[in-house]
């Protein structure tokens, strides 16, 4: 925290002390300059990425929903390219439930996911350090990676997202499915879960058997004849691992496929922001150039919305109250505290990276804010959307207090932002908006191995 706090001191004296060689620079630009300089702000610099065949066989995993338990969902449904990877719905919509995107919303059988769908752009880069909302998958301290399976997690997973990659594989309302204790078999986890219902209590124990499960579904058994669905997964794993045979392919092998697929199909280009670090003076509009200056001045949103992807992937408590649904209990996600076990975690979530922000609403975990703005307005002042909450549901006022104490006493320290400011606030986040290198007719499969093509947008 010191270090952040000189940072945002440096700020009020680079502001006080604009001049010397910068001189006959516009203002604007003077000042962006030095701040540029003081913080040792760089460029996105994109990798051109292609299909090899390890990245053809992530394809295929990401589209197809031969994965999912009642084969029903795919990572693509709610990862939807279109929709800059993510659903546009507040809180991503499950199994049980039919096409994509909103369209999701008329299944009223479905299984909620109370978390905001997040989207996928530059996930692909080593800054991506801290995964999921409560990173609840990460690197460690000492270079390792930690994630919900502790000292069980295999050997072998490539990055911190090839890891995450698979996780969604596992959760029961996400892809997994449930047993047919209510007979639903849209939801239900079909062969994916081969024990007891005691041992499939334990979570670990679950997920280690549902990736044997679903290599066994995905390539067959040893010895025996592959089905169609088979025949084309094993074709993809010898051209993606030539060294290897099909049946010595684990989990960790599909969650690098996963993961390098993600990587370059998500990879971004330049935003007029990355080019006007780079020097291009007119790639951003005097407004534009006015909002930089608070975003990293006044503003101090760069105290945690810091490096090329806009986030110091550390935690913080906002105040975002989960109208209603919650991942720990009705009203609660516990965020953070899930992934640690520590009390001080409660409430606290990831800083959310800015890149493309403008086109990946709803905004905030419980996706409770419909537009940006509103998202800018609560840092500062939580009170109202805690207000209109309790008022739709009593029960919300119970918990409006503890959301308050969590809170982060760096937004204390940010200024009332004035209805011009975040305007103009808005207006520098449209310069971190850009394309993605790879088009979405390359993105996207024609078919997928098992032949159920409905999540190929
Ligand atoms: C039912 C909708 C749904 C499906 C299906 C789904 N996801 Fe997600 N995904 C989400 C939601 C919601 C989040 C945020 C959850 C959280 O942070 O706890 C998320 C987060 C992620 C993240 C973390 C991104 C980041 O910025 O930290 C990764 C990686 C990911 N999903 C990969 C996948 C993959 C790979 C698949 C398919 C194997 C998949 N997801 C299937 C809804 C879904
Ligand atoms: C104390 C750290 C901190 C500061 C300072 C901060 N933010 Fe945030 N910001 C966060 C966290 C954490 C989240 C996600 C909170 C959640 O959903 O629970 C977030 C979310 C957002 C979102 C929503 C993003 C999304 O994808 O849902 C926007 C937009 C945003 N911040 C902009 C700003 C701006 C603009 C400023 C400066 C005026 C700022 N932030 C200052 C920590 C911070």
């Amino acid at each position: 925290m010191s270090t952040v706090s000189a940072g945002a001191l440096a700020v009020g004296l680079i502001l006080g002390t604009v001049g010397g060689a910068m001189a006959d620079l516009p203002t604007e630009d003077a000042v962006l300059r030095k701040i540029i300089h003081a913080y040792g702000i760089e460029s996105h610099r994109p990798v051109e990425g292609k299909l090899g065949p390890v990245e053809l066989l992530g394809q295929a995993l990401f589209f197809d929903p031969v994965v999912s338990g009642p084969k029903s969902i795919a990572c693509a449904t709610c990862h939807v390219r279109a929709k800059g990877a993510g659903d546009d719905l507040r809180l991503a919509v499950g199994l049980g439930a039919k096409g994509v995107g909103t369209e999701r919303l008329a299944s009223k059988d479905a299984l909620m996911i109370p978390r905001n769908a997040l989207p996928f752009f530059n996930r692909g880069s080593t800054d991506f350090v801290v995964l999921f909302w409560d990173g609840r998958v990460q690197r460690g301290p000492n270079g390792a990676l930690e994630t919900p399976l502790g000292e069980r997690l295999p050997q072998g997973f490539e990055s911190p997202l090839a890891a995450a990659a698979v996780f969604p594989l596992a959760e029961p309302d996400e892809m997994l499915g449930r047993s047919l204790v209510s007979g639903k078999v849209d939801t239900y986890h079909g062969d994916l879960v081969t024990m007891g219902s005691e041992e499939a209590d334990n979570f670990q124990e679950r997920t280690l058997v549902v990736f044997d499960n679903l290599l066994l579904r995905l390539l067959g058994e040893s010895g025996s004849a592959p089905n169609a669905v088979q025949s084309a997964y094993r074709a993809l794993v010898v051209d993606a691992f030539p060294a290897i045979t099909p049946d010595s392919v684990k989990i960790t092998h599909l969650g690098n496929a996963l993961a390098s697929y993600i990587r370059v199909a998500f990879e971004l280009e330049q935003s007029p922001w990355d080019h006007y670090v780079e020097g291009n003076l007119s790639a951003l509009s005097p407004d534009q150039k006015k909002g930089a200056i608070l975003f990293f001045g006044k503003g101090r949103c760069v105290v945690c919305h810091s490096g090329k992807q806009f986030s110091d992937f550390s935690f913080h408590g906002l105040s975002v109250p989960q109208l209603g649904v919650g991942k720990h209990t009705r009203h609660i996600d516990y965020g953070r505290a899930a992934a640690t076990s520590r009390g001080e975690d409660r409430f606290l979530f990831r800083t959310s990276p800015l890149r493309n922000v403008m086109e990946t609403g709803p905004w905030g975990h419980s996706g409770v804010f419909s537009s940006v703005e509103a998202a800018i307005r609560h840092h500062t002042n939580p009170v109202p959307i805690l207000y209109a909450a309790q008022e739709r549901d009593p029960d919300e006022a119970a918990y409006a207090g503890r959301l308050l104490a969590a809170r982060s006493p760096l937004l204390a320290e940010m200024p009332p932002l004035t209805n011009d400011d975040v305007g103009l606030l808005i207006e520098y986040l449209r310069t971190l908006s850009s394309d993605t290198v790879m088009s979405d007719r390359e993105a996207v499969p024609k078919h997928v191995p098992s032949g159920a093509n409905e999540f190929l947008n």
